[in-house]
């Protein structure tokens, strides 16, 4: 291994490591089923976890959101709202829980673009989604395919398939040093594996496209955006040429809560799979605040004037936080929902439905006859693909949802996840992320160390040679 010093010429080499900040929007402003983008004026589906704007609701646009009296972000002036589906546990006898979030939604914004590139701020009225309620399998390999590989493979590039890529569920264990990289594994744990590996629990990720091509908005929700070709960097397709900030949530859940216990992990939508993980966004910044917070060297800048990107770093954040008001934020629950329990039950008579097809929708609640068991794609040989089993919980038609699990089915051992090489980390820093990508040929590892200078290290690896791109920064996450 070369050392770091040797290497300090190469820092050039980061031009794409750009800045970042992240929002913490500790609290919820509710839990319920709406959904203002999928289902304007009306009750959604399935439920939602809810943060940002206190004016959410059911017919909530920007300029609404704009207008609310609080946030539960971090940052007064973000009145934006960020929501995903709930996690829920069912126990043995069918009554549902809702599993807790730890310190709530956290919103990477992040500044990746390719040189001389211009960011704009997402405009007044602009929304998003991320991700797929009803989808419920994935065909392309386990672990990816290396980034490198791609380009020869146009399956790999789809819009479609970067999004199933876009979202993962990293096993929490904060002994385990280095800890997995992010979106890594793009379904929902076994039960069993959960139990076994990730003792703080299970934290949830999902990457919003950065390519945008003008609109506000689009039938399906997600066509006037679209991924560039490696998710979260990369180059924009053609009819999404103009880059906007690239949203990452994450959302930890104690599933550790439920050790040892017997039942079934399900999201909100349903989905026992995780396939189907989605997340939303509505614009509610004032927009040349934002673009102001992207033009800033230090809060928004890129290449070799990447800052550190953190809330407490950039000086346009000054004043503007508030993180005891965030904390008391709630919207206000419309008549209708009132009587609607998504805390202990898996509101709107959601089916569980594990695919792999595609799952039904279910305007105003799900009543249809339960799925089959699922089984997973299959395992090529060189993967460690843990067996997935679900059972099958059964819905009593009525007004509440009653579910019951039904025999377990032979838990498969558990197979630990593939070992990654990592590369040295100089000093003393905590390794807080990491993530993998590669071009030309070489695996470029990105890990988020708690320090203050940027290192770039070459590593020789046993198999391959790899590049280590440090990037080093104050924050501890939470
Ligand atoms: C955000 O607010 C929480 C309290 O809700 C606080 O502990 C944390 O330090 C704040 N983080 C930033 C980056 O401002
Ligand atoms: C996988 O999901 C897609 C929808 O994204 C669906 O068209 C396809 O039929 C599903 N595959 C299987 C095997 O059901």
């Amino acid at each position: 291994m070369k050392s770091a010093t040797q290497f300090a010429a190469a820092a050039a080499l980061l031009a794409g490591v750009d800045a970042f900040w992240r929002m913490p929007c500790k609290t919820k402003t509710g839990v319920a089923r709406i959904d203002p983008i999928v289902n304007p004026g009306e009750i959604a589906p399935h439920a939602h976890a809810i943060f940002g704007g206190s004016n959410f609701g059911m017919s909530s646009t920007s300029d609404v959101l704009l207008n609310s009296e609080c946030t539960s972000c971090n940052v007064t002036k973000d009145k934006s709202a960020y929501w995903v589906p709930t996690l829920n546990f069912i126990h043995a006898d069918g009554k549902v829980e809702i599993v807790p979030d730890v310190g709530g939604l956290l919103a990477y914004y992040l500044f990746e673009r390719q040189d001389d590139e211009k960011m704009e701020a997402f405009p007044d009225g602009f929304q998003m989604l991320a991700g797929d309620a009803r989808q419920r399998n994935f065909t392309l390999s386990f672990p990816d395919m290396p980034r490198s590989e791609w380009i020869n493979h146009p399956e790999e590039t789809t819009q479609q398939n970067l999004g199933l890529k876009a979202l993962g569920f990293n096993c929490l264990n904060y002994a385990k040093q280095p800890p997995e990289p992010t979106v890594y594994r793009h379904f929902f744990p076994d039960k069993n594996y959960l139990d076994a590996n990730c003792p703080q629990g299970v934290r949830a990720e999902i990457y919003f496209p950065s390519c945008w091509n003008g609109e506000l908005d689009s039938p399906d929700h997600k066509s006037h955006v679209a991924y560039p070709d490696t998710i979260n960097n990369g180059k924009c397709p053609d009819s999404h040429k103009r880059r906007i900030p690239q949203l990452l949530y994450e959302v930890i859940f104690d599933t550790n809560k439920f050790k040892g216990k017997e039942g079934q992990f399900v999201f909100s939508n349903g989905d026992p799979t995780g396939y189907g993980f989605h997340a939303d966004f509505v614009m509610g910044w004032p927009v040349d605040l934002l673009q102001q917070l992207i033009d800033h060297p230090v809060c928004g800048g890129y290449g070799k004037n990447a800052g550190t990107g953190t809330l407490e770093d950039c000086p346009l954040f000054d004043n503007i936080k508030d993180e005891i008001r965030a904390q008391s934020c709630e919207f206000e629950m419309p008549k209708v929902l009132e009587a609607d329990d998504c805390v202990n039950n898996l509101c709107g008579n959601v089916e569980v439905f594990a695919g792999p097809e595609y799952a039904p929708a279910h305007p105003g609640g799900g009543h249809g006859s339960p799925s089959g068991v699922y089984t997973p794609p299959p395992v090529s040989e060189q993967t460690n693909q843990p067996t997935l089993s679900y059972t099958t919980p059964r819905s009593a038609v009525g007004p509440i949802s009653i579910y019951q699990v039904g025999q377990n089915q032979e838990a498969p051992e558990p197979t630990p996840a593939p070992q990654l090489h990592h590369a040295a980390v100089e000093g003393n820093g905590k390794v807080l992320s990491t993530s993998t990508y590669t071009s030309a040929g070489v695996v470029h590892e990105v890990v988020v160390v708690q320090e203050d200078v940027y290192v770039t290290v070459e590593v020789d690896a046993p198999s391959r040679k790899r590049h280590a791109h440090h990037m080093h920064q104050r924050h501890q996450h939470s």
